[in-house]
Formats: structure tokens, C-alpha cells, sequence
């Protein structure tokens, strides 16, 4: 789900709005100082951090400077599902937390791309460097990374291990304090990721590497190396594991704490340095410095009897002369005589005892200090942009850390706290420039009336401090160059005869009686915007001189261990121009500082201490107020108060509130301001009470905007409900969206696949076209590729039609007509489906119908186109017998005895003489026939003697048996006419074996009478039948016409 243009968890991010600390602000006081009703009272302002600090909210906003209070306890605020929390969310919207400064500053410099710096302050121990390594571990967590560089933020984070090495010690104040400021440069390219970085270190206290106040320690890096290191290493370093052997280890009476493991930071640094690129030989030299610088301290002096100093630890002078890589002799007379140039003459004068003891501090502090500026250097190096990476880095965005002592009060203020005091006089002055400036500039932007703002301008304090020629820092430096006596004396005198009268300086001459009491005669005070502080002179001239005297600058110049030669340059030793004071430096330091500063968008983070004790849960209210004050942190919120105590962009303030107001909720469709207009003017706000500029909303009284947050409050449950309604709702929404989804995918895959058959269905028809339209052309052709198809479509579809409609019948002589490449196929098929009718016809068939065939085969081999009767008979069957049994004669069966009548008809037979008809039956047995007068045997004719039958060829009934004459029994041929002539013949023929016997004639046929004696039987075609007598005595039978069918 998005949320304001957001990815959020619903459930979480939503609680997170819901429960901005604005409404936490009756749990645990207000988040923001600006929304204190009495913004004038500085007790309000501390109960107000105190109640959250009881609660662990030890973050507080004044507008958009972060309040921190150390908590001197682990919080478990830190994690990385905090970091991604504070990620891309709006300041207000969530509890105050320095992620959220990093995270806003980061946006911005995103956004708007313009270089930001966060401007770390407090005092010794508030808990700056930590909140710097917050923001630097938040940033290279949560920033994309540049694959070309995906150990920059690994560099980043171990620079701050190395530099705490070399440039924290334990103080009073605080275990790990920085005795070094630092600014560091974060560089991102356009895509937000880290691609670089640089650091910028300020005025390291040189002074603790000879000196600790008691309780205090020396930088912790001696500390480490010696419980740490390996005995291999120490013994190549001749040093011993024992802090109390060193001198200038033992000064503030204090090798060992409880919070601190050297041994363990040992190791950290050993393995940061080589993160970041030291070489083994760089570390092995840096080691020898450091140790050279544990040495030095153990060198004693002794005062010979002439009042000349020399040297008592020989080994010592060894021991250094080897680590630094000098020449033993010379170092030991750099130490103990100066060299000076009279009259261009060079002489050389034995140091008193005091000055070479403080030769000697100069030469460790000189060696220290610029071997701390070598190593800052090479962090440098390291972090620096690399060279394939530059392309990327021009439309890249900075984002500055300053990470520097705050305001310091010691009970003896000395040069150190001068110089740290003008530099937050600085930073103030810088705040209050660009805290106004950005203040106006968005009154102009909204188009408000500016209205000025009471503040105190310390411009007069910082003038003092360094204007030139008349300021404190010009007069420093005139009194350190002037020749003649000098001390911090006549420098303090000095002070009083130029700026005595100014408002902000006080001496104790100068001061009236109630001052003086608490004044000593070698101080001076400075009324400091943070408050009054008294600077003890003693040991500024020499401090600000920071000499080191020419032969021992010449003598390190000739170093053979590198870090020294390239910190010690020849031309130094040899110019006799004297370099710049250290204050001078500083100030010229503080102003590139400024105009970096300057050049960027800032944002403030302000640390507190709760109590000097380090002690967790404890809240010092008078150690708090002090902070308070010397931060200025009521001024700061007296700016951000001086017109109005909130704002907010129309758009957050409508969608926060948008719920009170009907015309608004649940949105607001108009133009922003109308909206906000319309909210508003619901809420019943005075005219007094706000201000609408051009997108934001002006609210001059927290008690206006609180009340607003109570209504809102209580307005929540119902807010809830409508949530948890278009949640819902949305669910429900999204699911059915879901389901949509997926039905009109099914819908278009199948529409899709149908549409694809469709087409690949018109695609085949239309190849099939085409090959039938081009087989077609072909047609007459020879079996070839272009007519194949179509001749192979054409017999198949002929096949596949002539299956169907194939003769059923062997009387069927249909046939479907073949095309032209299939003639003769078809011929072949014809035959065949013939013959298989005939066969498959032939196995049906009965003995009875088996019998009857033959029969009229036989009678068609006859008779066929030789007798008019017989296409009449072929439709007819053949029967048994035309006579029943019981119209033979008993008698006669009786005579035939065993002989079967297989045949019997009644015929009309005629005599040979005078051929008289006669009804007879004609009965035929497997042997013979014979005639029959009712139920006598008339005649018997053996089918052997048969000689033949003859029929007409007309349409007639007569039948004429040919027997021989010659036997006596028998008595002529027999003339026979019967109505069933073919069947008779037939049957006749085939009982007798004879059926080559009939003779079919075509005209007369010649009847044997008697022996030698013929009749004849002439045949006519006439209308009917008639049998009758003709001329000649011959038979005449007229034979009806075949009826013309
Ligand atoms: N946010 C924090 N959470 C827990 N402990 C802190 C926090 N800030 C500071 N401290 C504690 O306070 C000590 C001093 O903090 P540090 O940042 O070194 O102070 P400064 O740099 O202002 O002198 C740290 O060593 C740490 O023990
Ligand atoms: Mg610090």
C-alpha cells in the first residue's frame, strides 16, 4: 500500500503517524521546544528535556535543530530497522532523532542538490563524535553504494578509530574525549551514493603529549601500543609494557580505565589502518614516531658544574636518534644548545636546563602534531575521489560533518580554551547569520512581512577576538615578534592599554570590586555570548610561538624516516622567516572554515552532558542550564519563536487534519490553500492566531495547534474506522481487480488460440484451393506435383463415392461413371465387385432355389433367343410337379412301383394318325416317361432310346418326343403340346441326360409316324394359339405374336 506517495507497512507506518509525538507531547513533554507555551523561560525549557530524558527521549527539536542529551547508556534507538524508519519520512512525522537530521539533510542535498553540512556542538563529553559516527554509519547503511567503491564506506568508518588513536585522550570529562577538531566532507554522486571523502583537523592539543592534568591521559594511542602491541614489536621499539615507565605517561597519575580496553583498540586500529591503506612499512614507521615521542620524555638533563647542560640517558638519545632516523650527535647537541644568527654570523649557545627540558617538550609535541596532521593526510588520500569515479562526481552534492570542541570553562583557562571559545563564538555567529537569513528568506518565500527579531549579534565579541591590528589574537602575535622582554605579562598589559574599554573585556584591573574578588592579577575575561570566562595568560606567548628551535628542525628535516621528511621540509629549517603564530593559524583556519560553512546548507545538531559524572539516568540541572546557555539555545528558540511557533506545508497540515473538517474529509479536491482555508476557519482560528503564506500555514501560538491536536485526537477512533473501511474496502478491490486480471487473460489466451485455429484453418483452405485450382490446370498431365493433389482428391473422392453407391443387386448393372484417370480401375473394380456379388449370391442360395437355377440355365442354354415362350418363362419358376399326387392314378403309381414320378403335367397329346387330341398326363421318372390315359400307361419312353426332342421357335405349346419307330413297342414319336413347354423340355432333357437333344426349329418339324412314315407339324405366327389340321395332313400350329413390349 502507498501512503502519502509512500511503500509502507500498513499497520506500521500508520501507527507511526498516528502517533507523531505531537500527541505524545502530555506523556513526555513536547518534541519540539517550539511548541513550548513559554518559550521566554529557560526552567520550562529544562523541565521539558529533563522529562523526556527520564523517559530516554534524549532527542528534542528546536524547529529543525536537534536537541541531544548524552544518555551515557546503550539505546536501543541505533538499529538498522530504526535507520530504515527515519528513512524518506517527513521530520515531523516521527519521533526526533538524529537519523532524522541525517536523513533530512540527505534528502535535501538530494533534492535540491545543494551542498549540506550538520554542525556538531557541546561540550567535552556531550557526545558529539558519537553523534557524528551515528550519522556516518547511517549513511553508509541506508545510501545506495557505487559498485566501483564498495569499501569507501568501510574507509569512512575506519577513519574514526585511527583518528581517535592518535587524537583522543581520556579528560576529566571524558573517557574518549577529541583533543583535535574535526569537519569531514562526505561526497555523494548524483545517484546518492558515497563516492569520497575528506577531513579538515583543527588544533590538536599538542600540549597534552608532554603534559596531563590529573585524572587525565595522554592520547590513547601510547596507552595501546603498549598493552597491545607484540613483544616482538615492542622490543624492536626498545619500549618496555609498562605505562608507568614513561614520563610523559605518568603526569596524570592515570595509565589505567575502567571504560577503556587498549588492548582490544589496539587491534581495532592495527586493522582500520590497514583498511584504509596504510602499508606495513607506513604503520612500522608511524610506530617509531610514536615510540621516538615515549623516549624523548625519559630524556633527562643533568647541569654540569659551568652551568652547561648535557644529557644523562645516553641509551635514550640512541634509541630516538635510531627510531627517528637522525644523526645521534646532532640531536643531542640540538637539545641542548641553540643556534643564533648575529650579525649574519651563526652561534651556537649551550640551553639552560629549563630551556632544554623545553626543547626537548617542543621537539615531541612538534613531531606528534605534525605526524597527526601526516596521518589526516593520508586518510585523505584514501577517501579520496578516485580518478575513474570523477566523471560521476560532477553533478555530485557534499555533505558535511563538523565535529568540534564546544564552548569550554575550565577552573584555569589557558590558551587552549581561547582559541576553543573564538571558535564557537564563531559557529554562533555563523548560526545566528544563517538561522535568520534562512528564516527571512522563507517569510519572503511565503510571502509573510518580516518581522525583526530581538537576538543578541556577537559580532562584537568576535571582533575583539580577531580584527586586525586591534584585536586580541594581532596583539598576541605583535607581542610574540615584538624583541625585547617579553613575557604574558606585559602581553596582558598590553591587552588593558588597547581594548580596556571594550564592553566585552575585563581584567582585574579593570573590573570593579565585586569581579576582582573572583579575578587573579594574570587574567583577563571575556564576556562571551555564552556566558563570562576567565584566561589565565601564563604560557600564551609561548603557546602561540610554538617554537621549535632551527637546529632541531634542521636536524629532523634529515630524518631518514619518511613521515618526518615529508612533515619537516628542508625549506622550513632553512627559511628565516618566521612562520604564521599558532593563533594567527587557527583564525585563518576558522575563516576557510566559515566560508566552507557558509557555502552550505547547515543543520545543527546541539549535544548536552546530563551530568559530569558519566553516569547514566542522572540529570544535573544545574550543569544543564549552564550548557543551555553557553549553546544558546534559548536564543535559538527565541529566533525560531520570534514570529511564529509553527508551520507546517498545506499539504501536511490538511492531511493530518483534515479529519475535523467536513469540507476536507476525507479529501480535499480544491486548491491547497482553500483547503487549508476551509480547515481552519471549521476550527474557529482567530485572525491573530495564523498566517496563510503561499504553501505553508503560519501558526503564531502552540496552544492554537495543540488544541487543533486534541480535537484531532479525539476524532481518532472514528478515523480508524474509516481506515480500517477503505482497507477493506481496497482489499476487497484488489482482489476482485486480481480476478478480473486472470479471467481476461484465460479470456484472451482461448480467444487468441481460437482465432489462431481460425486462421490456420483459412490458410489450409486456401492451399487447398489454390492446389485443387493449379491440379485442375493440370488435370491432363502426367501424375505430377502440380495435379497430384488434385488426382489424388479426385480418385479418392470417386473411391469414397462409388463405396456408397456400389450395386447392391447382381441384377444392378449400375456404376458410377470414373473419372479419366480412373477407367480402368473402375473396370477392374466393376468385375470385381461383381464377381464377389455372384459369389457372395451363390453361397446364399438353397439346394431348392440351387436346383431351380440349374434348371433355368439349363433351359436358358436352350432356349435362349431360340424360342418366343421363353423370356415369358425365365421371370416364372419352375414347380416340382404340376400335378398333385392325388391326380395320378393309384393304379398307375401302383404299376410304377418302386419308380418315383419326379415330374407330372397334364398335356393334350396327338395322334400320329390324324393327329386326334387326347388329355394325357405326361409323367417323367429318372429313367423314362411316361404318357397316361387316367389310370392306364398309354406309352412308355425310355430316355435311352430318346432320339430327341423338338420344339418350335414360336410362341406355342408343342413338343415332340423322338422315339424309334423300329421298336415295336414303342409307337412313334410323341406329339405333345402341354402350357408349360420350357419347364417341361427342361426337366425332360435333364432327367434324360439329353439336354444337347433338343433341337429348337425354326420352322417345320418332321414327325415320325410310323416306320418310314411322317407327319409334319407346321408352325405359323398368327394372333392366337390354334392347333388343327392343315392341308397335306399336316399339323398346323398357329403361334401368337410376342406382344411387342
Ligand atoms: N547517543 C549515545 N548513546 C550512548 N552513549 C553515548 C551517546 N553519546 C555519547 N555517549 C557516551 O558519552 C561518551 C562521550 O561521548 P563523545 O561523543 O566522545 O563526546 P564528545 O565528542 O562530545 O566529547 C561516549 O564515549 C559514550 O560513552
Ligand atoms: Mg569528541
Amino acid at each position: 500500500m502507498r501512503y502519502q506517495g509512500r511503500e509502507v507497512d500498513v499497520e506500521g507506518r500508520v501507527r507511526l503517524v498516528m502517533e507523531s509525538a505531537l500527541t505524545a507531547r502530555d506523556r513526555v513533554g513536547v518534541q519540539d521546544f517550539v511548541l513550548l507555551e513559554n518559550y521566554n523561560s529557560e526552567a520550562a525549557f529544562i523541565e521539558n528535556l529533563r522529562r523526556r530524558f527520564r523517559e530516554n527521549l534524549i532527542y528534542t527539536y528546536i524547529g529543525s535543530v536537534l536537541v541531544s542529551v548524552n544518555p551515557y547508556k546503550e539505546l536501543e534507538i541505533y538499529s538498522k530497522q530504526q535507520m530504515e524508519r527515519y528513512r524518506g519520512v517527513s521530520f515531523y512525522e516521527i519521533s526526533p532523532h538524529i537519523y532524522a537530521v541525517s536523513d533530512n539533510t540527505y534528502r535535501a542535498m538530494r533534492t535540491e542538490r545543494k551542498d549540506q553540512c550538520i554542525l556538531i556542538s557541546g561540550e567535552s563529553g556531550a557526545g558529539k563524535t558519537e553523534a557524528s559516527k551515528k550519522i556516518l554509519l547511517y549513511y553508509a547503511v541506508t545510501c545506495p553504494t557505487n559498485h566501483h567503491l564498495v569499501t569507501l564506506g568501510d574507509r569512512l568508518l575506519q577513519s574514526n578509530p585511527v583518528l581517535e588513536a592518535f587524537g583522543n585522550a581520556k579528560t576529566l570529562r571524558n573517557d574518549n574525549s577529541s583533543r583535535f577538531g574535526k569537519y569531514m566532507d562526505i561526497q555523494f554522486d548524483f545517484k546518492g551514493a558515497p563516492i569520497g571523502g575528506h577531513i579538515l583537523n583543527y588544533l590538536l592539543e599538542k600540549s597534552r603529549v608532554v603534559h596531563q592534568n590529573h585524572g587525565e591521559r595522554n592520547f590513547h594511542i601510547f596507552y595501546q601500543l603498549l598493552d597491545g602491541g607484540e613483544d616482538d614489536l615492542l622490543n624492536s621499539l626498545n619500549l618496555e609494557r609498562n605505562p608507568q615507565s614513561y614520563s610523559y605517561l605518568v603526569k596524570g597519575n592515570c595509565p589505567r580505565v575502567s571504560s577503556i580496553n587498549d588492548k582490544n583498540s589496539w587491534k581495532v586500529v592495527m586493522k582500520a589502518l590497514d583498511v584504509i591503506g596504510f602499508t606495513p612499512e607506513e604503520v612500522q614507521k608511524l610506530l617509531n614516531i610514536i615510540a621516538s615521542v615515549l623516549h624523548l620524555g625519559n630524556t633527562l638533563f643533568g647541569e654540569g658544574e659551568e652551568g652547561e647542560t648535557y644529557i644523562t640517558t645516553e641509551t635514550q638519545l640512541s634509541n630516538i636518534a635510531k627510531l627517528l632516523g637522525v644523526d645521534g650527535l646532532a640531536l643531542k647537541e640540538a637539545l641542548t644548545h641553540k643556534k643564533l644568527t648575529a650579525k649574519g654570523e651563526e652561534m651556537i649557545s649551550p640551553l639552560s636546563f629549563e630551556q632544554a627540558v623545553s626543547a626537548r617538550d617542543a621537539l615531541a609535541k612538534a613531531v606528534y602534531g605534525r605526524t597527526f596532521s601526516w596521518l589526516v593526510e593520508k586518510i585523505n588520500q584514501s577517501l579520496a575521489v578516485k580518478e575513474e569515479l570523477y566523471h560521476s562526481s560532477k553533478g555530485s552534492s557534499v555533505i558535511g560533518l563538523l565535529d568540534i570542541y564546544g564552548f569550554e570553562v575550565l577552573q584555569c583557562n589557558s590558551f587552549e580554551q581561547f582559541c576553543i571559545n573564538y571558535c564557537n563564538e564563531k559557529l554562533q555567529q555563523l548560526f545566528i547569520e544563517l538561522t535568520l537569513r534562512s528564516e527571512q528568506e522563507e517569510y519572503e518565500t511565503e510571502g509573510l512581512a518580516w518581522e525583526p527579531v530581538q537576538y543578541f549579534d556577537n559580532k562584537i565579541i568576535c571582533d575583539l577576538i580577531e580584527e586586525k591590528h586591534k584585536g586580541i589574537i594581532s596583539i598576541l602575535d605583535e607581542e610574540c615578534l615584538r624583541p625585547g622582554e617579553t613575557c604574558d605579562i606585559s602581553f596582558l598589559e598590553k591587552l588593558e592599554d588597547t581594548v580596556g574599554g571594550h564592553p566585552h573585556f575585563v581584567t582585574h584591573k579593570l573590573a570593579n570590586g565585586k569581579a576582582r574578588r573572583v579575578m587573579s592579577r594574570e587574567e583577563f575575561r571575556l564576556l562571551h555570548y555564552a556566558g563570562e570566562v576567565n584566561y589565565n595568560v601564563n604560557g600564551f606567548l609561548d603557546k602561540n610561538n610554538d617554537l621549535l628551535s632551527r637546529n632541531l628542525k634542521e636536524v629532523v628535516c634529515q630524518s631518514d624516516n619518511q613521515i618526518l621528511s615529508y612533515c619537516f621540509r628542508r625549506e622550513e629549517a632553512i627559511d628565516q622567516k618566521r612562520p604564521g603564530m599558532a593563533a594567527y593559524q587557527f583564525k585563518n583556519s576558522l575563516m576557510k572554515l566559515m566560508e566552507i560553512l557558509m557555502s552550505k546548507e547547515p543543520s545543527y545538531v546541539r549535544c548536552i552532558k546530563p551530568n559530569d559524572a558519566k553516569q547514566p539516568g542522572r540529570f544535573d540541572e544545574v550543569l544543564v542550564r549552564h550548557q543551555v546557555k553557553y549553546l544558546g539555545l534559548m536564543e535559538n528558540l527565541r529566533v525560531r519563536r520570534a514570529g511564529f511557533a509553527y508551520r507546517r506545508r498545506f499539504e501536511a497540515f490538511l492531511q493530518r487534519y483534515k479529519p475535523l473538517c467536513p469540507e476536507t474529509w476525507p479529501n480535499w479536491h480544491g486548491k491547497l490553500v482553500d483547503g487549508v482555508s476551509a480547515l481552519v476557519s471549521h476550527l474557529g482560528y482567530k485572525a491573530e492566531e495564523f498566517k496563510l503564506g503561499r504553501s505553508k500555514i503560519f501558526i503564531r501560538f502552540p496552544k492554537t495547534l495543540f488544541t487543533t491536536e486534541d480535537a484531532l485526537e479525539a476524532k481518532k477512533p472514528e478515523i480508524a474506522v474509516v481506515l480500517q473501511k477503505s482497507w477493506r474496502g481496497y482489499r476487497e478491490w484488489a482482489n476482485y481487480q486480481r480476478i478480473r486480471h486472470a479471467v481476461i487473460v484465460i479470456q484472451s489466451a482461448w480467444r487468441g488460440m481460437k482465432a489462431r485455429r481460425r486462421a490456420k484453418r483459412r490458410r489450409q483452405a486456401a492451399e487447398l484451393i489454390r492446389r485443387l485450382i493449379k491440379g485442375f490446370i493440370y488435370r491432363h498431365e502426367d501424375y505430377c506435383p502440380e495435379n497430384q493433389y488434385f488426382l489424388d482428391h479426385v480418385r479418392y473422392s470417386f473411391l469414397k463415392k462409388l463405396s456408397k453407391n456400389l450395386p447392391t443387386s447382381v441384377l444392378d448393372k449400375s456404376w458410377l461413371t470414373p473419372p479419366p484417370s480412373l477407367v480402368e480401375a473402375s473396370e477392374h473394380l466393376q468385375t470385381l465387385h461383381m464377381r464377389n456379388m455372384v459369389i457372395n449370391y451363390c453361397r446364399r442360395v438353397q439346394p431348392e432355389w440351387k436346383k431351380q437355377m440349374m434348371q433355368k440355365v439349363v433351359a436358358s442354354e436352350i432356349f435362349k433367343d431360340q424360342k418366343d415362350n421363353y423370356p415369358l418363362s425365365v421371370g416364372r419358376l419352375f414347380l416340382d410337379s404340376r400335378l398333385e399326387r392325388e391326380q395320378i392314378s393309384l393304379k398307375v403309381l401302383q404299376t410304377l412301383g418302386s419308380e418315383k414320378v419326379q415330374y407330372g403335367i397334364s398335356v393334350i397329346k396327338y395322334d400320329r394318325r390324324g393327329f386326334k387330341p387326347r388329355a394325357r398326363q405326361l409323367l417323367l421318372m429318372n429313367s423314362f416317361a411316361v404318357l397316361v390315359d387316367r389310370t392306364k400307361i398309354k406309352q412308355r419312353i425310355d430316355y435311352a432310346i430318346l432320339r430327341g426332342i423338338s420344339v418350335s421357335s414360336l410362341m406355342d405349346g408343342m413338343v415332340v418326343l423322338h422315339v424309334p419307330c423300329e421298336d415295336n413297342k414303342q409307337k412313334g414319336d410323341a406329339v405333345i403340346h402341354c402350357s408349360h413347354v420350357i419347364e417341361l423340355v427342361t426337366k425332360l432333357s435333364m432327367l434324360a441326360g439329353k439336354t444337347s437333344y433338343v433341337n429348337v426349329s425354326p420352322g417345320s418339324i418332321r414327325v415320325a409316324v410310323a416306320r418310314n412314315k411322317e407327319g409334319i407339324i407346321d408352325f405359323i405366327r398368327g394372333s392366337e394359339l390354334k392347333v388343327a389340321k392343315g392341308k397335306r395332313g399336316h399339323l398346323v400350329v398357329i403361334a401368337p405374336r410376342i406382344a411387342a413390349t
